[in-house]
């Protein structure tokens, strides 16, 4: 069992950011360099990792919905994949690197969409609890102004139901996440995505290997 963590055993690693962080080709190439020093390791990301949340997956990313219907699909996709594939890889000892997990909803549809906060800590306590509640050992959130995040998208990709959203509404998620990291600063690690790929990795090395993730 790591010295530090709060599993079990294993890490819980999850990844945030808004749309165009540019989050995703770093957890690949962490998740090489912990398998290089013999770790096991579990990718996956949110909403999805399992058939059925990534059935749900389908319907969040491309399907009008209103809130309530949104926030309880998301962390009913987040049951689903806690009880089959995070909880079991952490008893293994695996290395879980998760892309997104219960900040993105407190930042999308709580920051983002304005929905009732009171209501996710409920969700949140329903399927990560009983107390204390399953959370990341360690989130690195890749923080990076909207309007640089906006030119990323629009030079990438069709956009999906919230990739779409104007400006204003990516202000509002990542003032969600800075609030969740600082109502839970000892897990998070806050990544500054302004500056090159290289650079950006060389702050998630020494994120991993603050906590003892990486040796
Ligand atoms: P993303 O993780 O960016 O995947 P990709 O790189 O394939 O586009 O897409 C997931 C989208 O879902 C993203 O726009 C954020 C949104 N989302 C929420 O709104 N709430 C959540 O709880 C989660 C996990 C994701």
């Amino acid at each position: 069992m790591p010295p530090t963590s709060t599993s079990p055993a294993g890490w819980f690693l999850s990844f945030e950011g808004i749309d165009g962080a540019g989050k995703s080709s770093h957890i690949g190439r962490l998740a090489e360099t912990l398998r290089a020093q013999g770790s096991r390791v579990t990718q996956t990301r949110e909403p999805g990792g399992t058939a059925l949340a990534e059935r749900l997956r389908e319907l969040l990313l491309h399907q009008p919905m209103d809130a309530l219907t949104e926030a309880l699909l998301m962390f009913a996709a987040r049951r689903d994949h806690l009880v089959q594939v995070i909880e079991p890889a952490l008893r293994r000892g695996d290395v879980v690197l998760c892309d997104r997990f219960t900040d993105a909803t407190f930042a999308y549809q709580g920051y983002g969409r304005g929905f009732d906060l009171k209501v996710l800590n409920q969700l949140e306590e329903w399927v990560q609890g009983p107390a204390p509640l399953r959370q990341p050992d360690l989130t690195l959130w890749f923080d990076v102004p909207p309007k640089v995040a906006a030119d990323r998208l629009a030079a990438a990709r069709s956009p999906d139901k919230f990739e779409s959203q104007p400006e204003a509404f990516f202000d509002q998620v990542a003032r969600g996440y800075a609030a969740r990291m600082a109502d839970q600063p000892q897990r998070f690690a806050r990544i500054d995505a302004t500056v090159s790929m290289d650079e950006v990795w060389t702050q998630v090395l020494a994120a991993c290997q603050a906590r003892g993730v990486l040796a």
